[in-house]
């Protein structure tokens, strides 16, 4: 068939062949990624394409609500769109003794100063992935992953596609997030694999990482060919609750159509939690499923409220951990890696083997100590033994972490094996790699000229809880920093200026082209805007983490704020530096780091190029959303009688206030209870506002 030129077209010619490529590139795109049989060319897919969107632009009304230039599908470099969660999904404290399990039921009564039963539930930890599913009037709207804990991806049309969840559901609050996990049986995951194989397609090492990597495709049909499964465990944003209690309210998920976990039982004591964890323990491999530990949670909804969040767990609920598979293998050599900080990691190479459905070819060793056969403070472990190359070492992998090793063999210890000696400069640039007094690690001296410092820096700071810019990941940056095309944060500000046209262009570079360049340029343009959060923790200061990052940007809440503290702050006196350490989370070893990381020339130079380059956003202030106490200084002093002082101290953080210890001249409000003594006369002195336990919970809603 011969194609009509568009600029000849009429509008009836227009609108069938706009119908004409939808169909062509829909089946395409299905034979391409469902079938993984391509009928046409990519050459011949991209040219059809792009007639598509030429009709459509010059035919705006006659774009169709399937058109492909809306279509993912065959797109795989482009991603999915974000979702803000409305309500934050969080992850789960770990435990991994038996003892941890008492300790949290504890830890949970003191908190409340509960005395009366105590109820949990106790179900299995499901190796999946997490996913959001909201229903609004009934109908599945949306479904997010969890991704960062704030902003998740839009799966919605894969999820569709999974038989599990209920399209629609009657009887349900009008607003309903339910959230689980998609997980793969163990049999559906060996089919699919063989299939894979039988192909020549990639396989995947577990039943997980099948299941994140089939609900994370472009193209809904490749997830519709992937045997999804979901168990519902908890929920998002409610219009109504669902129930009184987490019992309750999954009896009632169950009610409405989607599949709970039937080994939940209801406990009333950390003994019967136990004995759920045996329970669920022993029948772990004949589920047919991955399983990684059990979680408790508090029953009772009430008490879940009071209990509240830290900053990414909630305090009601706990994993316990199932113990780690274990395997042994040789250790083929003791490689340095040089990390962001200086630090120099020995990690151990190892003959890969199988750990728990992974394979495991690299293992850490921590320091220098560790290798030799002692802890930090000079005790022996392993009985003292120390890790040679050539030795036969025990493996193990606990969660996502990293593998480690548990136990060496001397008995198949190579006679002619030497003890490690720990370099004593860097591997990378030669410098001194120095071991300070107290501190375990070398770190190398080199500061920026150390290429791999540079470089692990410059990495971190496209980290996915950072700048995290698409198309610029850990194998992009070594590339472009080994040419010089990015040597410290700024120059990704700048990467289009130099390398989007001349003589040297990105587009002409290898494993690069048009729309890859112009994809990375436009992805770099879009984080000039960052939130604060993002942009402290991009920093790589040392001790400062993810959660640090939050601390500080809730705090000084703009850029400018906190650069303007921190150039005038010194470590350990002043204003600037009390003010720094009394936000709750912040002590002085993080504190003095990034005083110093600010005060240190070449470091404020780095940090001062790349901010010229960015819009920063302000950070919300904690709790500032119309709480009455937001902003105000609150002292707690007498006896509580309605919940503890840690329950009040973070209730009263959460709604943004600032609670102190003392009562002075910037105290806003006493909550006074019985027995309080210096600290109220102190305050009507002052004249700060003296309120009782019940004003105070009336003032912040909770009467
Ligand atoms: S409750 C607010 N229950 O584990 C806490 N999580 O390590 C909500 N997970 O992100 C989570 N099975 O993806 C909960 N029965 C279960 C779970 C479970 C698996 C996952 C979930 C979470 C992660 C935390």
């Amino acid at each position: 068939m011969s194609e009509i030129a568009i600029e000849a077209m009429t509008e009836d010619q227009a609108r069938a062949e706009l119908a004409r490529l939808a169909q062509v590139l829909a089946q395409a795109n299905h034979a391409y990624h469902t079938l993984d049989a391509p009928e046409i060319t990519d050459a011949e897919y991209d040219r059809l394409k792009a007639r598509n969107a030429a009709i459509e632009v010059r035919f705006p009304t006659l774009k169709r609500p399937d058109s492909p230039t809306e279509q993912v599908g065959g797109a795989l470099a482009e991603g999915f769109s974000k979702v803000r969660h409305e309500v934050r999904m969080l992850s789960l404290e770990n435990a991994f003794h038996d003892e941890d399990v008492a300790e949290f039921a504890d830890r949970v009564r003191k908190y409340l100063n509960h005395q009366g039963d105590l109820d949990f539930t106790a179900e299995p930890k499901i190796d999946g992935l997490s996913l959001s599913l909201r229903y609004e009037g009934g109908r599945l709207v949306q479904a997010a992953t969890r991704g960062d804990g704030a902003v998740g991806e839009n799966v919605t049309e894969n999820a569709r596609t999974i038989a599990d969840l209920p399209q629609n559901i009657s009887g349900a609050p009008d607003v309903l997030e339910v959230r689980g996990e998609v997980y793969m049986a163990h049999e559906d995951f060996a089919a699919l694999n063989e299939r894979q194989a039988a192909r020549g397609e990639r396989t995947f090492a577990n039943p997980r990482n099948a299941a994140a990597g089939s609900l994370r495709q472009l193209d809904p049909e490749v997830t519709r060919s992937r045997p999804l499964r979901f168990f519902a465990y908890a929920w998002g944003a409610l219009s109504e609750p669902l129930a009184a209690t987490q019992f309750g309210a999954i009896e009632r998920l169950a009610a409405l159509g989607f599949v709970t976990n039937p080994l939940t039982r209801l406990c009333s004591s950390p003994g019967e939690m136990l004995e759920v964890y045996r329970e669920i323990e022993a029948q772990r491999a004949t589920l047919g499923y991955d399983i990684d530990g059990v979680v408790y949670k508090v029953n009772d909804l009430a008490l879940q409220r009071r209990l509240g969040f830290r900053s990414a767990t909630p305090r009601w609920a706990i994993a316990h951990k199932f113990p780690a598979e274990l395997a042994w293998t040789r250790l083929e050599a003791i490689d340095i890696q040089v990390g962001r900080t200086g630090a120099l990691s020995p990690v151990a190479r190892l003959t890969p083997v199988t750990v728990g459905g992974v394979v495991v070819a690299n293992a850490t060793l921590h320091n220098e100590d560790y290798i030799a056969g002692r802890d930090s403070r000079g005790q022996p472990i392993r009985e003292g033994r120390d890790i040679r190359v050539g030795d036969w070492v025990q493996v193990f992998r606990a969660g996502d972490v990293i593998p480690k090793i548990k136990e060496i063999d001397l008995s198949r210890r190579p006679a002619e094996s030497e003890p490690f000696r720990f370099p004593e400069t860097c591997p990378e640039c030669g410098s001194t790699a120095l071991r300070e007094p107290g501190d375990a690690v070398h770190r190398c001296t080199g500061g920026l000229i150390c290429p791999a410092q540079a470089v692990e820096r410059l990495k971190h700071f496209v980290s996915r809880a950072a700048f995290d810019i698409e198309g610029l990941g850990a194998k992009q940056i070594e590339a472009f920093y080994k040419d010089g095309w990015i040597r410290e944060p700024a120059d990704i500000f700048t990467l289009e200026a130099r390398f989007g046209s001349g003589p040297r262009q990105l587009r002409n570079r290898e494993g690069w082209g048009p729309k890859s360049a112009a994809n990375l340029f436009a992805a770099i343009e879009e984080k000039r805007n960052i939130p604060l959060n993002r942009l402290i923790f991009a920093l790589g200061i040392r001790h400062v983490g993810e959660s640090a990052s939050a601390l500080l940007a809730g705090h000084y809440g703009t850029w400018a704020a906190f650069e303007t503290a921190m150039t005038h702050a010194s470590p350990g006196a002043g204003p600037e530096w009390e003010e720094l350490i009394a936000i709750n989370g912040v002590g002085a070893v993080m504190a003095t780091s990034v005083i110093t990381t600010f005060h240190q020339e070449a470091e404020r130079r780095a940090i001062d190029a790349l901010v010229a380059h960015l819009e920063v956003q302000e950070a919300p202030r904690r709790g500032s959303v119309e709480s009455p106490v937001a902003g105000k200084t609150v002292v707690f002093t007498g006896t509580l009688e309605r919940m503890t002082r840690a329950e009040a101290k973070a209730r009263a953080e959460e709604l943004g206030a600032k609670v102190a210890g003392s009562v002075s001249a910037k105290t806003d409000i006493l909550v006074a209870g019985p027995g309080a003594g210096s600290k109220a006369k102190k305050a009507a002195e002052l004249g700060v506002e003296v309120i009782d336990e019940d004003a105070w919970l009336a003032l912040i809603g909770a009467l």
